[in-house]
């Protein structure tokens, strides 16, 4: 049976990182041509070592990589994220709040996506929550992209709005955000590989 390899890259708790690996690792789907197939997350990379997301892998048994970038310009680090990501040859990196902006040294030679707690293209950045609650819009969102080398602007694979509740607070909206994001970024990783549930 064919395997579909993820590498998962992360910064911080990982929430988003955990959900996925429960959702779709090991687990079996079916292809367009309806051939079944299964995913395998093969490794793991953090760029924080403080990170809970790391401690949070550990019942799973799954490689996790610690690569700090302190200390290293952009284009060193991502020199070797590149090197580290190509020993596990993934069919497709994923980023998974991964908290850098990324050269075209990463770009060019990784295919990935990324999640973004916004309804893209609005409110683009590393605060991209707090600028959407504070907007006028009357909603947030959750959008699922290709990289790209311009940071969140890659075509979108899948996004969806999250309509505001009058009067909630930033907490409850980001809470609500992230019960979103546990649920379309596995489905827009299944749609990025052309695979769907098995009946
Ligand atoms: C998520 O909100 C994701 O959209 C953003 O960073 C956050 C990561 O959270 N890029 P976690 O590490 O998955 O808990």
């Amino acid at each position: 049976m064919k395997t579909h390899k993820l590498f998962i890259l992360f910064s911080g708790t990982g929430s988003n990182m955990i959900n996925l690996i429960r959702t779709l690792h090991l687990h079996e789907f079916v292809d367009n041509t309806g051939c079944a197939c299964r995913i395998e997350v093969v490794g793991t990379l953090c760029n924080n070592p403080q990170a809970k997301g790391i401690q949070a892998l550990q019942e799973f048994h799954i490689p996790c990589v610690v690569l700090s970038h302190k200390g290293l310009e952009r284009h060193e680090y991502d020199t070797l994220l590149v090197r580290e990501i190509k020993r596990y040859d993934p069919t497709l990196c994923v980023l998974s709040g991964f908290m850098r902006i990324l050269t075209p040294i990463f770009t060019q030679h990784i295919r990935a996506i990324n999640i973004h707690p916004s309804f893209l293209p609005y409110h683009k950045g590393a605060h991209a929550i707090k600028d959407s609650f504070e907007s006028n819009q009357d909603f947030g969102g959750v959008s699922v992209h290709w990289v790209s080398e311009e940071l969140d602007s890659g075509t979108i694979i899948m996004q969806e709005k999250l309509p505001k509740i009058t009067g909630e607070s930033l907490q409850d909206f980001e809470s609500r955000i992230h019960t979103l994001e546990y649920k379309l970024f596995p489905q827009a990783l299944l749609e990025a590989l052309g695979l769907r549930a098995r009946n």
